[in-house]
């Protein structure tokens, strides 16, 4: 019998994902056995739209099952409202399912410690490039090779930064708007606590990737190819400075 061809999956900077059938082999790393106990606590769980790991291949890349969906086109294609709204709904699941999660330390991509109080373990990279739709609804969340400790502000703030609402110079009525979609799907959050996190979470994102770089993590060091982390400095720069005039607009009263 033929084997089933290689396809490789493009939209990652980092990783190097392939399909092979039904499944995806990805490469592995220190963090693997972490986010494989992650992974299978989650299907235990019964939380869906994550993939299901199915081993090691021979070539020592991970084999995951392939979840069917939509990848947006970067660039081009932006959520709808709808799919916002589903996203932040499967990401308040995933939280309050991962809470359950031992606390005791594990080795992560970018740290190597225990829960704090607090913390749930993150996903820590769930934007629109990691994450496939069926029509309005998430179809599936990939690429959990930087979960690790965090708060669950940090994943609601990575997917509002990454959708074009937080470009710098967008809209300030449609960044408002935009961030109350994120904020009220997920629920219990203020749109204006999120956008204060932004920062926060952007930071110990270029940081990590620094350290990785000196570290010579051969991941970090693609997206140094790329102009990461400057280049996400520069922009968080030109959204910090637009900070004010939003929360101006969310005030009780503002128009
Ligand atoms: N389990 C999966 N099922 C379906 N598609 C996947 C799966 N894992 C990855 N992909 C696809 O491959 C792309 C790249 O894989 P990803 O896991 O994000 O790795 P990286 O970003 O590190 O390259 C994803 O954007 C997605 O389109
Ligand atoms: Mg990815």
């Amino acid at each position: 019998m033929t084997p089933d061809a290689e396809i490789a999956l493009p939209g990652g900077n980092v990783g190097g994902a392939v399909r092979v059938g039904d499944t995806v082999r990805r490469p592995t790393g220190p963090w693997t056995p972490a986010v494989h106990e992650l992974l299978d606590f989650l299907a235990a769980a019964g939380v869906e739209r994550v993939p299901r790991v199915l081993g090691i291949d021979d070539r020592g890349r991970e084999i995951l099952t392939f979840l069917p969906g939509h990848v947006l086109a970067i660039g081009t294609e932006q959520p709808s409202a709808a799919q916002t709204r589903s996203a932040m709904r499967w990401l308040r699941a995933f939280h309050t399912a991962v809470a359950g999660f031992p606390r005791q330390s594990r080795r992560w991509r970018f740290v190597e410690r225990a829960l704090e109080p607090g913390e749930i373990v993150c996903h820590h990279d769930t934007a629109i490039y990691n994450l496939a739709f069926d029509g309005d609804e998430l179809a599936g969340v990939f690429d959990w090779d930087v979960a690790g400790p965090g708060v669950p502000l940090d994943d609601v703030a990575m997917y509002a930064w990454n959708s074009a609402l937080l470009h710098p110079e967008a809209d300030a009525a449609e960044m408002v708007d935009g961030l109350r979609t994120i904020a009220d799907g997920y629920g219990s959050i203020g749109a204006g606590d999120l956008l204060d996190h932004v920062p926060v979470r952007i930071v110990a994102a270029t940081d990590r990737i620094a350290a990785g770089q000196r570290a010579g993590d051969p991941g970090m060091l693609r997206l140094g190819e790329i102009g990461e982390p400057a280049s996400t400095l520069a922009r968080l720069a030109r959204l910090s400075a637009r900070i004010p005039e939003l929360h101006a607009r969310m005030a009780p009263g503002s128009p």
